[in-house]
C-alpha cells in the first residue's frame, strides 16, 4: 500500500504529529440530520433537493449550503436577502431539534477506540468543522476533552474547500501541515486538506474532483497503525 519513492529506504519521510478531524459524517452521523433539515426547507419552499445534491453541501457553511441549493434550482433571484436569512435560521432550528436526541451512542463505530489509541501514542487531536454547532454536538457526544484543539467555525472566514479551518488547527496545535493527517467525509473537505498541505484520510467520500490519499468505506475500518504506516 505504501507508495514507493526514491526516499522509501529512509527511516521515515514525515513524522506524523497530529490527526485533525471533520465532525459531521466522521465522528458522528450528524451529516444525515443536516440533510433532513435542508430537505424540509426545500420542500417548504418548493425547491428540488436530493441526496446527490446534498453531497455538494457536505463540509460547507450553512449560508453557502443555501446558496448551493438555490443555484441547483436556478432560484437565486427568487428570494430576497431577508427570506434567505429566514430559511437559514429555520434550517438551523430544525437541525438543532434533531440534535436534542444525540448521545455518546451516536459516535460512529470505531471512533472512540481510534481516538484513544491515537492519544496514547502521543498524537495531537483537533476538530476542524465548518459547523457553528460543533461545540454543542461534541458536548452531547461527551468527547470534547479528548481534543487538544477545536476550531471555532464562527472565527473562520472562508468555508471548505478553502484550507483556513485546517490551517487554524495546525497553528493552534503548533504543528506544520505536512505532519498532520486530516479525516474527512466530504469532497470539499478533501480539497481543503490538500490545499492546506496536509494528507487526507477519506470516510466514504463521493469523489468528484479529488480522491483522498487513503480512502476508507467506514469509520469501523480505521486503524491507527495502518494510517501511520501509510503516511510515515
Ligand atoms: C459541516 C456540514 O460540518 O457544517 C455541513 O458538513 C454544514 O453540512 C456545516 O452546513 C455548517 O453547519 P452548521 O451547524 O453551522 O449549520
Ligand atoms: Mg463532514
Amino acid at each position: 500500500m505504501k507508495p514507493t519513492t526514491p526516499d522509501s529506504g529512509r527511516e521515515s519521510r514525515y513524522m506524523i504529529r497530529a490527526f485533525i478531524f471533520d465532525l459531521d459524517g466522521v465522528l458522528t452521523d450528524t451529516a444525515e440530520y443536516h440533510y433532513q433539515a435542508w430537505k424540509r426547507i426545500a420542500e417548504e419552499y418548493g425547491l428540488f433537493f436530493d441526496r446527490n445534491a446534498n453531497e455538494q453541501l457536505k463540509g460547507v457553511s450553512r449560508r453557502r449550503s443555501l446558496d448551493l441549493i438555490l443555484e441547483i434550482n436556478q432560484a437565486g433571484q427568487r428570494f430576497n436577502e431577508q427570506e434567505k436569512e429566514q430559511m437559514v435560521r429555520e434550517k438551523n432550528r430544525i437541525y438543532r431539534n434533531l440534535l436534542k436526541n444525540i448521545t455518546d451512542r451516536d459516535i460512529l463505530p470505531g471512533i472512540q477506540g481510534f481516538l484513544k489509541e491515537a492519544r496514547e501514542r502521543g498524537l495531537l487531536l483537533a476538530v476542524a468543522s465548518a459547523s457553528r454547532n460543533a461545540d454543542s454536538v461534541l458536548n452531547r457526544l461527551g468527547i470534547k476533552p479528548v481534543f487538544d484543539y477545536i476550531a471555532d467555525a464562527g472565527q473562520i472566514a472562508r468555508t471548505k474547500p478553502d484550507p483556513e479551518v485546517f490551517l487554524d488547527c495546525c497553528r493552534n496545535l503548533g504543528v506544520l501541515p505536512h505532519s498532520c493527517i486530516g479525516f474527512e467525509d466530504s469532497q470539499a473537505g478533501i480539497e481543503a486538506i490538500r490545499a492546506a498541505g496536509m494528507r487526507s484520510v477519506g470516510i466514504r467520500v463521493k469523489v468528484t474532483t479529488l480522491a483522498p490519499d487513503l480512502p476508507y468505506q467506514g469509520t469501523e475500518e480505521l486503524d491507527v497503525q495502518q494510517v501511520l504506516d501509510y503516511f510515515e
